[in-house]
């Protein structure tokens, strides 16, 4: 039995816009659909929009789906959240959000949030005339041939979700829930997009410690406070989700001056690279953004 949330179970059973809308023929108005999912595969759900012309406004928005009761759900919550939106507007609207309106959704039904926010790009390009295959992740490249889904696809799950295995990406957008040969790569996707975030977290840091520290006090040393609290925002930021997409993960034991102690948990503990883990994840990256007298060793 899933552990539906109040919120799910009252939009399955009493749907808001279930339905079609169809073209009137009304001046100045326009109506889109989108369509994701494939009857073969358990899922799918047609959106339609009723569009104001003149103002890009989201006027109507009712689904019609084959699917469980998260999808029902899902889709239901997201022609109440964009009615009254711009199309930009409802074009901002992630996953995520869906999920947060129902107060969450069981990890393995989350494609279902998925699903309807696909379904919304598709019906928005649709209405602006983009063809399918112009936003339809042309440019990834395929890595799950069971669920036809590209590396673009599984990249955005990933970073908008903040995923850390190849199981969770499997609930989010399918890849990985057939023969499984492409779990491999997914985990490879799930390192990149960690180490890419973790790199945009440290050139924004720069940036911004750059800009807000007064240049006379730039040189100015960190008090012991200071740095344990720059330490350890370094380690969540940006050394632990790449560590944690790993299997392992890293913990703050102590500091002293500049000699760091930390515990490494999980893959990392029992790893036989455990010491380049420690010089390059952590002691570069820490000598990189605080100081470069630092070391670290495992305790
Ligand atoms: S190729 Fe991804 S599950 Fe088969």
């Amino acid at each position: 039995m899933w552990d539906y949330t109040d919120k799910v179970l009252e939009l399955f059973y009493d749907p808001k816009n279930q339905g079609a809308i169809e073209e009137t023929g009304e001046a100045g108005v326009k109506v889109a659909t989108g369509e994701v999912g494939s009857i073969a595969c358990g899922d799918a759900l047609r959106l339609h929009l009723k569009v104001e012309e003149a103002t890009d406004k989201i006027l109507d928005a009712r689904f019609q789906t084959f699917g469980c009761t998260s999808a029902i759900a899902s889709s239901s919550a997201l022609t109440e959240m964009i009615k009254g939106l711009t199309l930009d507007e409802a074009l901002g609207v992630t996953n995520k959000e869906i999920a947060d309106y129902l107060g969450g959704l069981p990890e393995a039904k989350m494609h279902c949030s998925v699903m309807g926010q696909e379904a919304l790009e598709a019906a928005i390009y649709n209405y602006r005339g983009i063809p399918l295959e112009a936003h339809d992740d042309e440019e990834g490249v395929l890595i799950c041939s069971c669920f036809g889904i590209t590396d673009a696809k599984i990249k955005k799950a990933v970073a908008q979700n903040n995923l850390f295995s190849a199981e969770q990406v499997t609930n989010y957008v399918k890849a990985g829930g057939g023969c499984g040969s492409c779990l491999t790569k997914i985990d490879d996707i799930i390192r990149e997009v960690k180490q890419e975030a973790a790199n945009k977290n440290l050139h924004s840091y720069k940036a911004k410690a750059k800009a807000e520290i007064p240049s006379s006090e730039q040189k100015r040393p960190l008090t012991t406070v200071q740095k344990v609290a720059l330490i350890q925002k370094v380690l969540d930021e940006e050394v632990r989700p790449v560590l944690i997409a790993d299997g392992g993960d890293v913990e703050l034991y102590d500091v002293e001056g500049d000699k760091i102690q930390v515990i490494l948990k999980g893959a990392c503990g029992s790893c036989s690279s455990s010491t380049a883990t420690l010089k390059i994840a952590i002691e570069a990256r820490l000598r990189d953004r605080i100081s470069k007298e630092i070391t670290v060793e495992a305790v």
